[in-house]
């Protein structure tokens, strides 16, 4: 069956293009709709949300998780349960679901609790969560990105941020507490479609923010309200444009359904309504040849200049995790049945052109090296027109006889050869590479352990702009100096991204020992935010302290490893209808060929 009529039916009613009125209808107590449009949401306590306890899911939802969705639900076989939980060093023992403790952390595994010592690590970090946790009018809704006590400059820090939330969200989802997350996807989706401006430009209806601020503001002399002040780049250092928050936003709310099991956010009118905004935004038509996503510079986690505008890998894995999402939560109905179908095209040609293009591995490179230039037709073998001097010499070295990757960019004549960490681990997860790709991208970090891991998981790409490179590519960035920050500098916070990777491929072994690693230091070292040097040995020249997507990142691998079932439920398997639908419309008697059929065995066996 096409996983287009497994789409669920959920609502009759025709979204409104505006869900901000829908908002306050449907989720404040009072159904007035704010007028005032002004550049922040103004919510005056009167106006609170409804208590936070009302949310509350029972935990007997928790699981089963609703078996509608589109996605293969793998549950790891019990043989690797049982070796994740000794190998890990930690006592577990299974209780029965009565027995309570205070000191130990506590994950649903079907029907039994799991019971497992938290280490000295883990409870500072749950202290430290705990405490970077933002309130609106009297509710959770986010977390500071960082709470460096002695950072004079907080800069933008104080601010949460939707990427830099995601790690968090987990972490609390995961710990049995959803509300915070509820909270934060609603107010994120009413800061969507505020009418925002930079210069007098308005950036695309359904772009949510980088990040927001709870403001309190004085009324008069004895009223104050809090605000939601967010920052959609106007703001932001180089006014990068936050193109991943959008995509972050949808992949935390499927996330938020399938570990609570409450799907009722989801199905709102407001939320299907935001879920569209985002997804017409990103299908939107443009000049581009390519199904990747083109973004400009800085767009994503590496938010400077860093030669990664065009088609970066790290969009495009989130983009395409975004539109699985869309598929499976969008309710199929007359108004939405055009935008499914652009979805599943688009999943279709975004999974073949990145398999296809993006992928470098030893037999590859030699191809390239041996390419010929300046080949005018349809069936050129060297699309692209890459020069095969464009192949750094370092790669030639570097590169495994077993293993490979998905490049970082590619343009026309232009192909980014570095490694980029995120983009790779999102390709596994959401299955946008093949299963053996997936298999390859993991035994590269193994075999080339020092370079990605070494110190301090993990690298955020690899490897370091220098010289000539450095200075014209980042135009001298003194913060992106080579093997610091996102040139090459080391971020913890991306091990929970490496965990799910790993253990989706059934090696959360990798993820063990990676974690090892970051434990021996992090706390000690105070939570920093980045390491610097080639092997991530010192704390980021700039790094702030307790930063908190740090903390997070370590807790959420810690509760995936203990709880694989629930891991499951947040990567996707292989989608083979997907790889059956083309767009192109030509048949195998046509004159012209569909470049995909001749193609598609290739990619299935690699
Ligand atoms: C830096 C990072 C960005 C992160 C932000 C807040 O700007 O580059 O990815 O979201 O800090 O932590």
């Amino acid at each position: 069956m096409s996983a287009i009529y497994l789409l669920r039916k959920i609502s009759t009613k025709t979204p409104s293009r505006f869900h901000r009125s829908l908002f306050f209808s449907t989720f404040s107590k009072e159904s007035k709709p704010d007028s005032s449009r002004t550049n922040s949401i103004r919510h005056l306590s009167s106006q609170r949300f409804v208590p936070s306890s009302i949310y509350r899911f029972p935990q007997s939802k928790i699981l089963p998780n609703r078996k509608f969705s589109t996605s293969v639900e793998t549950n790891l076989n019990d043989k690797s349960f049982e070796r994740i939980h000794v190998q890990s060093g930690a006592i577990l023992e299974r209780i029965h679901k009565n027995e309570e403790e205070e000191t130990v952390s506590k994950v649903n595994v079907g029907s039994e609790k799991v019971v497992r010592e938290e280490s000295e690590a883990e409870k500072e970090a749950w202290r430290i969560l705990e405490n970077a946790v933002v309130r609106y009018c009297g509710s959770p809704v986010g977390t500071v990105a960082a709470n460096d006590p002695g950072d004079k400059m907080p800069l933008n820090y104080d601010q949460v941020f939707i990427r830099d939330f995601v790690p968090s969200a987990l972490a609390f989802l995961l710990k049995g507490e959803g509300d915070i997350v509820r909270n934060f996807l609603l107010h994120t989706l009413q800061l969507q479609s505020w009418e925002k401006t930079v210069d007098c430009y308005s950036p695309g209806q359904g772009l949510m923010p980088a990040s927001f601020k709870v403001r309190t503001v004085a009324l008069d002399e004895n009223t104050t309200e809090e605000v939601l002040d967010p920052d959609f780049g106007e703001s932001a250092i180089g006014r990068v444009a936050p193109v991943d928050s959008g995509l972050w936003w949808i992949i935390l709310l499927r996330a938020y359904g399938k570990i609570t099991g409450d799907f009722s956010l989801q199905e709102r009118i407001d939320v299907q309504t935001g879920i569209k905004l985002i997804m017409n935004l990103c299908l939107a038509d443009g000049f581009d040849m390519f199904p990747t996503l083109l973004v400009t510079d800085g767009s994503c986690m590496i938010d400077r200049r860093m030669g990664i505008h065009g088609h970066p890998l790290e969009i495009q894995s989130l983009f395409y995790s975004a539109l699985r999402c869309s598929r499976e939560m969008l309710s199929v109905n007359d108004s939405s049945k055009n935008l499914v179908r652009a979805i599943n095209n688009r999943l279709s040609a975004l999974s073949f052109h990145i398999r296809e293009y993006y992928w470098v591995d030893i037999k590859k490179i030699n191809e390239i090296y041996r390419y010929k230039t300046e080949e005018y037709s349809t069936d050129a073998t060297n699309k692209f027109n890459i020069y095969p001097e464009q192949i750094p010499p370092w790669l030639m070295d570097w590169i495994p006889e077993q293993g490979g990757y998905l490049l970082g960019n590619l343009q026309p004549a232009h192909m980014d050869f570095r490694f980029f960490t995120l983009g790779n681990f999102w390709s596994i997860v959401s299955s946008l590479a093949t299963p053996k790709q997936n298999e390859a991208i993991l035994n590269l970090i193994e075999a080339k352990w020092d370079d990605i891991i070494g110190n301090m998981p993990l690298k955020i790409c690899y490897p370091a702009l220098e010289y000539d490179d450095w200075r014209i590519i980042t135009g001298s960035d003194p913060k992106n100096t080579p093997w610091s920050y996102h040139n090459s500098g080391s971020w913890p916070t991306l091990l929970w991204q490496f965990t799910l990777a790993c253990m989706k491929m059934g090696r959360p072994e990798l993820a063990e020992k990676a974690l090892a690693v970051a434990e021996k230091r992090l706390l000690a070292d105070r939570w920093p935010e980045y390491y610097d040097t080639r092997s991530g040995k010192f704390i980021g020249k700039q790094s702030r302290l307790y930063q908190t997507w740090t903390v997070a990142g370590f807790l959420t691998s810690k509760l995936l490893l203990a709880n694989p079932e629930m891991a499951s439920l947040l990567f996707w398997e292989e989608d083979y209808e997907l790889l059956d639908i083309c767009a192109c419309g030509l048949r195998k008697s046509d004159r012209k060929k569909c470049s995909r059929v001749a193609a598609k065995t290739q990619i299935l066996v690699r």
